[in-house]
């Protein structure tokens, strides 16, 4: 499995990888330091990993987090953030590829990040790509979504409902956002599903097992 984990700020995306079994993984996020701290935890997480014996099988979260601190990083995190085609952990076949990119998915042309992948998750952030880059942004972001699709992929996406755009454009707290929130037509409970099918992606479940609503996406 091919998978791209955009924006990949959190520990738990990291986590994936390893528990999902990915071949590969990429995350992108527009914030290089964020990226950085997704390289670190990822280091760490493979530091505590012990690898597969010929009579066990590999263990994740098998060190401590003390012995890594105390005795040192097995993988060391990248600070090259840049360039990151030749990743130390991609040597290790039983692990998964993973690669981090600093960069705007919507607006980069990066061929590094352009798949195809067979799953794309977008958990928390369309909102801000809306309100960044306005009801054009969100359709590109689909639309590029929709072509970084392998055939049968899925995209998973984190409805943010309209009363959170509203509590992200409260005064003081991101100015340039309030003159791009009065110009958006598309809202993500009602326009989201009809624009996805437009470029091919039909809804095929969702879930409000969480506090917002995940959905699910299949390129046909
Ligand atoms: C609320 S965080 C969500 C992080 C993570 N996906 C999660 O679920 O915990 C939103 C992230 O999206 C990133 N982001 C916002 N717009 C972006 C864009 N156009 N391209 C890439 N990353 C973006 C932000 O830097 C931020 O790290």
């Amino acid at each position: 499995m091919q998978a791209i984990i955009a924006f990949p700020t959190d520990i738990q995306s990291t986590r994936k990888g390893f528990d999902f079994a990915a071949a590969s993984v990429t995350g992108v996020d527009i914030d290089p330091e964020l990226v950085q701290q997704a390289e670190n935890s990822f280091a760490l997480r493979a530091s505590r990993v012990r690898p597969a014996t010929s009579d066990s099988e590999r263990i994740v979260d098998y060190f401590p987090i003390s012995v890594v601190l105390e005795h040192g990083y097995r993988f060391e995190p990248r600070t090259n953030i840049a360039s990151q085609q030749d990743s130390e952990l991609a040597t290790f076949p039983e692990w998964p590829r993973v690669s981090f990119f600093s960069g705007d998915w919507v607006t980069s042309a990066n061929r590094a990040t352009e798949g195809p992948y067979d799953v794309i998750l977008a958990l928390s952030v369309i909102k801000w790509i809306h309100l960044e880059h306005g009801d054009d942004g969100l359709v590109t972001f689909f639309r590029k979504c929709a072509s970084s699709l392998a055939p049968g992929g899925y995209l998973v996406i984190e409805l943010q409902p309209w009363k959170s755009y509203e509590r992200a454009v409260r005064p003081g707290v991101a100015p340039h956002f309030m003159e791009s929130f009065r110009k958006l037509k598309y809202r993500p409970e009602t326009s989201f599903s009809a624009l996805l099918q437009e470029h091919g992606l039909h809804l095929c479940n969702e879930s409000d097992a969480l506090p917002r609503r995940i959905s699910v996406y299949h390129k046909a």
